[in-house]
């Protein structure tokens, strides 16, 4: 196994065939140029592109059956509602939620995190609690536990991580004591690619009778993921880097913290009954869906995860599996450059800094070369801090890259090393 790029024990299944040709004709806009020359679409981590079958599922929705949902008895709202019911089915079978009502429709996977901070944790914490996370996670599963324990008087813990950008596994264990009340954790770091063990951590949490969320936002449109398997309280992931529309996202419950939990936000939906007096609540999981929700995003979240499926998740691991070796070997021959986060478990992210080069001239300069990638701190500074990095050039990658489309950045940053004599 080459270091750094995961292994098969995390490789789901045989790869089933695989021919990212025709993958890529079914993504349009893969086949524009910017600046002039074919686009290299390297910022997946931030957002992946959409297959034809999520654009025509939009239209679809907007052009025959667009209506609001749970309100009318006409036949497009019943048409309309059994689309988005649809949908959250649809969802509970991705990630193997025992039901479809353990399935929360959000904006994205920071509100779905912010809704557990707030509606779960913050009830149970006091002075003197402690909420335990990691030093790799994103501000999404940093700043709401903050807001939660200012808010409380309870403390947040971080769990280290090494210089490979492994988490210590030993550390956590050492920091989960009687006083934490949930562990959050990201599955898969968007700044580093490392898969944490997360089974491991719910069932070394679990022991403690702590309760675990797990921020899927990375991981889910790279690994299988499922719920009951993993054993995990809540799951939170995001449809845009499903390749699904922006604007939808997805909190996985377990039914008996859903129940125990108060709303999040109040307003149409969510409601059972109103006076002036009190209002009670909408049975699961409309408890937590105030307001319109975004029911063609659901709809097209469900056209992309038949999508993800079709192609075959297995199939898609090992792809990406392979390119992550490919861009690895690539960027590590590479005088100057070095790869920050060489987990021996990781996936689909190249993020590196070059001698002598601000990652926001790499960033500039492959731009010119029509390649796109992210440069910056990735909404996790604490992982830069730890690297003794400001930023860092970040590649990473989707079922539709090629090893071609990895030669062109490493033809890009040959060229900023021209231009910056690095
Ligand atoms: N969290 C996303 C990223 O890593 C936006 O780029």
């Amino acid at each position: 196994m080459t270091p750094g790029v995961a292994g098969s024990e995390r490789v789901a299944a045989p790869a089933a065939r695989f021919d990212v040709e025709r993958i890529r004709a079914d993504f349009p806009i893969l086949t524009r140029t910017v600046r002039g020359k074919p686009l290299v679409y390297l910022d997946n981590a931030a957002t992946t592109q959409k297959p034809r079958a999520v654009l025509d599922a939009l239209a679809g929705y907007y052009t025959s059956i667009n209506a609001n949902v749970h309100r009318g008895v006409h036949e497009l709202s019943e048409r309309a509602t059994r689309a988005f019911d649809e949908a959250r089915e649809r969802v509970a079978r991705f990630f193997n939620a025992a039901h479809a009502h353990e399935i929360v429709f959000t904006r994205n996977a920071t509100e779905s995190i912010n809704l557990v901070a707030h509606s779960f944790a913050r009830p149970r914490l006091k002075p003197g609690d402690e909420v335990l996370i990691t030093a790799m996670e994103h501000h999404s599963n940093i700043v709401p536990w903050q807001l939660a324990c200012e808010a409380t008087g309870a403390s947040l813990r971080v769990a280290p991580i090494d210089d490979r950008g492994e988490l210590m596994v030993d550390e956590l264990e050492r920091l989960l004591t009687p006083r934490t009340r949930i562990l959050a954790v990201a599955h898969m770091s968007n700044a580093l690619g490392t898969v944490n063990p997360v089974a491991d951590l719910v069932r070394i949490a679990h022991a403690q009778g702590v309760p675990v969320l797990l921020d899927g936002s990375q991981a889910a449109y790279h690994l299988p993921v499922d719920v009951q398997a993993l054993d995990c309280d809540f799951y939170a992931a995001t449809g845009h880097k499903l390749y699904g529309p922006t604007g939808v996202g997805v909190l996985y419950g377990r039914t008996e913290h859903l129940e125990a939990m108060p709303p999040f936000l109040g307003g149409g939906d969510m409601i059972s009954a109103v006076t002036f007096e009190k209002s009670t609540w909408n049975v699961l999981p409309y408890k937590f869906e105030a307001g319109t929700p975004n029911i063609a995003g659901a709809v097209g979240l469900h056209a992309a995860l038949d999508y993800l499926e079709g192609v075959g998740r297995a199939a898609v691991q090992e792809h990406e599996r392979q390119l992550l070796e490919y861009g690895t070997e690539l960027l590590s021959t590479m005088p100057g450059v070095r790869i920050i986060g060489t987990a021996r478990w990781k996936s689909s992210i190249l993020s590196f800094v070059m001698d002598g080069v601000h990652p926001h001239d790499i960033g500039t300069v492959v731009d010119l070369e029509g390649v796109a990638i992210r440069t910056g701190h990735h909404c996790a500074q604490p992982v830069m801090e730890r690297f003794g990095v400001p930023a860092t050039a970040r590649a990473s990658l989707a079922m539709y890259n090629t090893r071609e489309e990895l030669d062109a950045l490493g033809r890009a940053l040959e060229r900023v090393r021209e231009v910056f004599g690095a």
